[in-house]
């Protein structure tokens, strides 16, 4: 059965129940928009916090199916910068979701070698959100297996406009030359850094938008869509997603 499947990377593959994943040729880097728990409580007659408390238990599956499948990097997309338009209460209680998420999960996810890592911008996210994040990036800094990257406060064109506006002060100043901006000096100016460029990029839902998400970064990535709302997504749908990926000709604009 899929998820009792142990040593997953002694084997080269993986066959899941209806299709084989290639080990060798998983993406390294998912970015993930997580979307629909609104919609996925509204069809239980509940309130939209309640598919954001779903939603979180989804993380950890997702999390922990990465991790075995040998996925490197994962970004999750927990709030943008234009969800501060949603109702207070709604956005007070996605604020205190990482402090819920990483007190439930944090020593499983230091056993699993997991390091935490956050994207966005910090001025705005709650003390309480701020700390229960920074003490789990501090708790995992050493380990180096699967990267867990939050999106939280985080939009491209914020992004994007605050690394233009530091290298722009850094060439004023002398430090680097306009003639040597390269697409890799602009990368290295991104909150990703760390993670790089995601090879596939998932939304649930059925929405087919990238909402301000990673704009640089995804120039190539493979996108893949469900209409699975986030709080019903599984592990199975990510074996899915993979399996497509692994189906598809990339060829970043060659032949
Ligand atoms: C979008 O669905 C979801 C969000 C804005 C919040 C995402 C957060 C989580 C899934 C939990 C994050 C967990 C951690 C650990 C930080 P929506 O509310 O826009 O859904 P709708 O489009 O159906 O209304």
């Amino acid at each position: 059965m899929l998820n009792k499947l142990t040593n997953l990377t002694k084997t080269k593959k993986v066959t899941t129940e209806n299709f084989e994943l290639d080990l060798s040729r998983v993406p390294s880097h998912i970015a993930v928009i997580m979307d629909g728990n609104g919609r996925w409580a509204r069809k239980r007659g509940l309130p939209r916090i309640a598919g954001h408390r779903e939603g979180m238990k989804v993380v950890r599956k997702v999390v922990k199916r990465a991790n075995e499948l040998g996925v490197k990097a994962l970004t999750m997309y927990a709030f943008s910068t234009e969800n501060w338009k949603r109702p207070k209460p709604e956005v007070e209680f996605i604020m205190k979701l990482p402090e819920q998420f990483l007190m439930a999960y944090l020593p499983e996810l230091i056993e699993e070698n997991v390091r935490v890592r956050i994207m966005g911008e910090k001025e705005g996210i709650p003390s309480y959100t701020l700390k229960a994040v920074n003490e789990a990036m501090d708790r995992t800094k050493d380990n180096d297996g699967l990267i867990l990257n939050f999106a939280l406060n985080y939009g491209s064109r914020y992004e994007i406009t605050s690394g233009v506006r530091q290298l722009a002060k850094e060439i004023e100043q002398g430090k680097i030359k306009s003639d040597d901006v390269t697409e890799e000096v602009i990368g290295s100016y991104m909150m990703s850094k760390e993670v790089g460029d995601p090879e596939l990029l998932i939304r649930t839902s059925g929405e087919m938008r990238l909402s301000n998400f990673m704009l640089w970064q995804l120039a190539y990535t493979e996108l893949w869509f469900t209409d699975v709302y986030w709080p019903d997504f599984s592990a199975s749908d990510l074996d899915k997603a993979i399996y497509d990926f692994q189906n598809r000709g990339r060829r970043f604009g060659g032949v």
